[in-house]
């Protein structure tokens, strides 16, 4: 997703080596292009951008040189108009005097640009970021100074973004927020503003989180904030953040996401820890034990840990919780919420927009909000109750693993404890992790060449492994490009059967109790040609039935299906790398969803 960075030094000074450092810290939110631009103390613009990656575009363009007491940085997730130099942002005014670059999207974006052609304003490309600037244009034109213009343009954009702008002649840079991420940083020698925290800690721990409708005027020795709607100055104290938040380094491992995966053992450990000792799962339990529905709220990967956690909570505590994918959790039950109902929300990021617009419905309709997030700070933990922190670091890779296991653990945990069994079953799991990644690995090393050609296959599960067969899908389509589609395995003869040829390929997650069921499902495919692969415990009848098996150790049935999905997250890794991708940032992809 788009990130925005920007910067006032109290010196002239290269500003390229920040900017494009800012941008390798924000680049894990997924972007196809690049800007940077600079204002000069003569007020000279010098703006500079491209599709493709941070590096290779910096040392195309020689970023490095830029130079400036004023800087700003974006990198460009396409939505508004295709990913091409042109519709790269920073973006200029019709004059050349004014540059700005925003996150997110302006809705009305069309109907804009035909209104400022018609002022006459010169409009070059078909990209949001340049209704941004021009809508601050129309106003300044008139004679209205920066925070004012900004204030009547906020009346003209729809839709939810931050931006930042500069206008040549001046000291100071201007930014704005309005339903996307923004955080200031106050440095002994510059101010700063980003889209999140990652790239300003490098350069000072002394940050000011910005609100909606908040404008920041900032200059090298501080900021200002206003409310867009009157103008009125907002008083916040900065905070000191504490907390390590090096940005994730490879540490040896190839990819971000072979390193997430094999943190998963340590990251699940550090979990049950942390709920071992956390105060607000007890309050969270009792409220959950008495809502008249309760409501498992997510997207993708975070969406299939909620169906995960139904199935848990049904089984292990007798109560139902509605999994259900954000957007239709709007369309389908906030007609019929109600004060007395429960919504537990659960993001890695804790700004998915689709997340967000549910939780804001809820919170209209008096339910409880409650969530699962994994960044702490995020807008999610703010309009929380009460939330439960996933205690897995960055997550840098586009695909979440460490996260999903996490999330699933947390489920597992409140299951266990709602239905008032003993936990300490789970004391053996970060174990059972390390072991399923070493047995796994050199198992799926004997697949992943056969499965390469295959640009269609399924992944089926039942019961228990039927949300883990959902996530291996999601895994294998987000990073192979191959298509994937996750299944009920019992639905695969309603139709997906006759996809079935010479070699197709059908994965089966499988839980030890449902193994007579899947031992008909692999022969409904094998007797048709088709390839069954396995991942389940070690059983014989298993290695009888299907083509391949991938096992995992043996222990309760709530846990396999938990372990199931480690091979899961390495076969698509490997899959991705023996197809020719880069797992960590796959195309068209961002880790951070800030948009409808
Ligand atoms: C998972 O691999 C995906 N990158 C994606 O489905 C993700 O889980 C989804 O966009 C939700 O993100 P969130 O957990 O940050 O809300």
């Amino acid at each position: 997703m788009c990130g925005i960075f920007g910067i006032v030094t109290k010196e002239t000074r290269q500003l390229g080596p920040t900017l494009i450092e800012a941008g390798r810290r924000l680049s894990y939110r997924g972007y196809d292009s690049v800007g940077c631009a600079t204002i000069d103390s003569q007020g000279i613009i010098d703006l500079r951008k491209d599709v493709g990656k941070i590096d290779d575009v910096a040392n195309r363009l020689s970023f490095q040189e830029m130079s400036g007491k004023r800087g700003m940085l974006q990198l460009r997730w396409a939505t508004f108009g295709e990913p091409s130099q042109v519709n790269s942002q920073p973006h200029l005014d019709s004059e050349g005097g004014m540059v700005g670059a925003h996150n997110g999207n302006v809705v009305n974006n069309v109907e804009l640009r035909q209104q400022f052609i018609a002022e006459g304003m010169t409009v070059r490309s078909t990209n949001d970021g340049e209704s941004c600037v021009h809508a601050v244009e129309r106003y300044v034109k008139q004679g209205m100074d920066m925070v004012t213009a900004i204030r009547h343009a906020d009346g003209d954009l729809q839709g939810d973004y931050a931006f930042v702008i500069g206008k040549a002649g001046e000291d100071r840079l201007y930014a704005f927020k309005k339903g996307s991420g923004l955080v200031a940083g106050l440095a002994e020698d510059a101010t700063i503003i980003s889209s999140d925290l990652p790239s300003v800690l490098p350069l000072t721990r002394k940050i000011i989180r910005i609100e909606d409708g908040e404008i920041v005027v900032f200059w090298a020795n501080g900021l200002e904030l206003r409310r867009v709607s009157d103008g009125s100055l907002v008083e916040r104290q900065p905070e000191i953040i504490q907390e390590s938040m090096e940005v994730a380094q490879k540490g040896g491992y190839a990819h971000f996401m072979e390193k997430e995966i094999h943190e998963e053992p340590k990251v699940a450990e550090e979990l049950l820890h942390l709920l071992e000792n956390s105060e607000d799962v007890e309050p969270m339990l009792e409220r959950m034990r008495s809502a008249r529905n309760l409501y498992f709220v997510g997207c993708g990967t975070s969406y299939n840990a909620c169906m995960m956690g139904s199935v848990y909570l049904s089984r292990l505590a007798g109560r139902v919780a509605i999994p259900v994918l954000a957007p239709q959790f709007i369309a389908q039950f906030a007609p019929a919420l109600g004060p007395e109902d429960v919504g537990v929300f659960v993001s890695q990021s804790g700004e998915t927009k689709d997340v967000l617009n549910a939780v804001a419905v809820a919170k209209e309709k008096g339910a409880a909000i409650f969530s699962l997030v994994n960044v702490i700070g995020s807008t999610l933990t703010k309009v929380s109750e009460y939330h439960l922190p996933m205690g897995c670091g960055y997550e840098i890779s586009v695909p979440a693993t460490k996260t999903f296991t996490n999330q699933v653990i947390t489920f597992l945990y409140l299951a266990l404890r709602m239905g008032g069994h003993d936990t300490t079953i789970l004391k053996e799991l970060p174990e059972l992790m390390e072991e399923t990644l070493k047995t796994a690995l050199p198992q799926v090393e004997t697949i992943e060449k056969r499965l390469m050609p295959w640009d269609s296959l399924y992944c089926l599960g039942y019961g228990l492994s039927y949300p883990i067969a959902l996530e291996g899908a999601l895994k294998i389509k987000e990073i192979t490009y191959a298509h994937c589609e996750g299944m009920l395995s019992t639905e695969f003869k309603h139709g997906p059967l006759a996809a079935v040829t010479d070699g197709y390929p059908v994965i089966f997650t499988v839980n030890p109790e449902n193994i007579p069921l899947i031992l008909s499902g692999i022969n409904e495919i094998s007797c048709r040609g088709g390839w069954a692969i396995a991942i389940g415990e070690d059983d014989p009848r298993l290695h009888a039935n299907a083509h391949d098996v991938i096992t995992v150790p043996h222990t309760t049935p709530e846990i396999v299906s938990l372990l199931t999905v480690l091979p899961l997250q390495l076969l698509s890794y490997r899959l991705s790398l023996v197809r020719g991708f880069n797992p960590d940032f796959p195309r068209n992809l961002s880790k951070t969803l800030t948009v409808d």
